[in-house]
């Protein structure tokens, strides 16, 4: 069983050659060079340059590589999705989709795109809150993942962002549910205050409860903790080991429910378990 890795998604501006370069001595999971909110509109075309090169020059091993692309319907999104989907790079990031029928247009305008590039739709609007799932479902036809868009959707709710989130928690459940529902990958939104390692070690660990791969950041220093947070934790492992184990056992080979320690283990949860134990092996490499 394989789990790919998605703990840690680094953003960095394309514009910015240093950090892309720094990207690939980062122990994150995922690297996404942007083209969108964090590129000036006069850098625009030297950023979609910069990712096209630095996603054929290679040397980011294991990463994985996304290009997030300026919305359809802006100045930029014709040439970032051609430039994109001939790079190389293994998925494009598709910001502010609100419904499905958007994400039928990325499909079209992707329809001679590799088919192993997969498309991930950032979830930071208001309207996508509410057609989570029929975004989810119109985006079966390739590999996909929804990222959370933290900031853009505080901005138009006008709801505050502090490191609780308590106006978001409902959306992150609904977010985590839809992209389940269909098979997609979720990730996080980011954490702003990039130094205070306790506020994001907060939300890694209320993030991973709520189901999340992994979160996705902006600055170096926080790509440790979230690899921690989101790796199976000792308990973790050990619970999945012994459902593993009393599964095995002879006497147990009838039964659906039996006693792991203190707790009822179904078999259901054995797919966690092996997940888990999967995961863990992954990571030791
Ligand atoms: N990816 C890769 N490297 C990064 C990085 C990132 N997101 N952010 C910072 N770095 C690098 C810097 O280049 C610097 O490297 P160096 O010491 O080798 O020169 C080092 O990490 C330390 O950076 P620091 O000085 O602490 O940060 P800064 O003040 O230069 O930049 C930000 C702060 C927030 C502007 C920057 O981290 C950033 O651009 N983050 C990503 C923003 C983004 O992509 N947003 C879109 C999604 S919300
Ligand atoms: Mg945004």
């Amino acid at each position: 069983m394989t789990v790919r890795p998605r703990r840690s998604a680094l953003y960095m501006p394309a514009s910015n050659t240093r950090a892309i370069e720094k990207a690939r001595t980062l122990p994150c999971d995922v690297v996404i060079l942007d083209l969108e909110d964090a590129v000036a509109p006069e850098a625009k075309e030297e950023a979609r340059a910069n990712a096209v090169a630095a996603v054929q020059a290679g040397g980011f091993g294991r990463r994985e590589l996304v290009i997030r692309v300026n919305a359809l319907g802006t100045p930029w999104a014709e040439a970032d999705l051609e430039a994109a989907a001939t790079s190389g790079a293994d998925a494009i990031l598709a910001p502010k989709v609100s419904d499905a029928a958007t994400v039928g247009r990325y499909h079209a305008a992707l329809a001679h795109a590799p088919a192993g590039l997969g498309f991930w739709a950032m979830v930071e609007t208001s309207r996508a809150i509410f057609r989570l799932d029929a975004i989810a479902e119109a985006m079966a036809a390739r590999s996909g993942a929804f990222v959370l868009g933290a900031n853009d959707l505080a901005k138009e709710m006008c709801a505050r962002l502090t490191v609780e989130r308590t106006p978001f928690l409902g959306m992150m459940a609904l977010a985590v549910a839809a992209a389940r529902g269909h098979g997609l990958a979720v990730l996080d939104g980011v954490y702003n205050a990039f130094d205070d390692d306790a506020g994001l070690e907060r939300q890694c660990i209320e993030a991973k409860a709520y189901g999340f791969d992994g979160k996705t950041l902006i600055h170096p220093r926080q790509v440790e903790i979230a690899n921690r947070q989101f790796s199976p934790s000792d308990e973790e492992l050990a619970w999945a080991e012994a459902a593993i184990s009393a599964f095995a056992v002879p006497e147990n080979a009838g039964r659906g429910a039996i006693r792991v320690g203190g707790e009822m283990v179904e078999r259901l949860h054995l797919d966690q378990a092996r997940k888990i134990v999967a995961a863990a092996s992954d990571r030791s490499r």
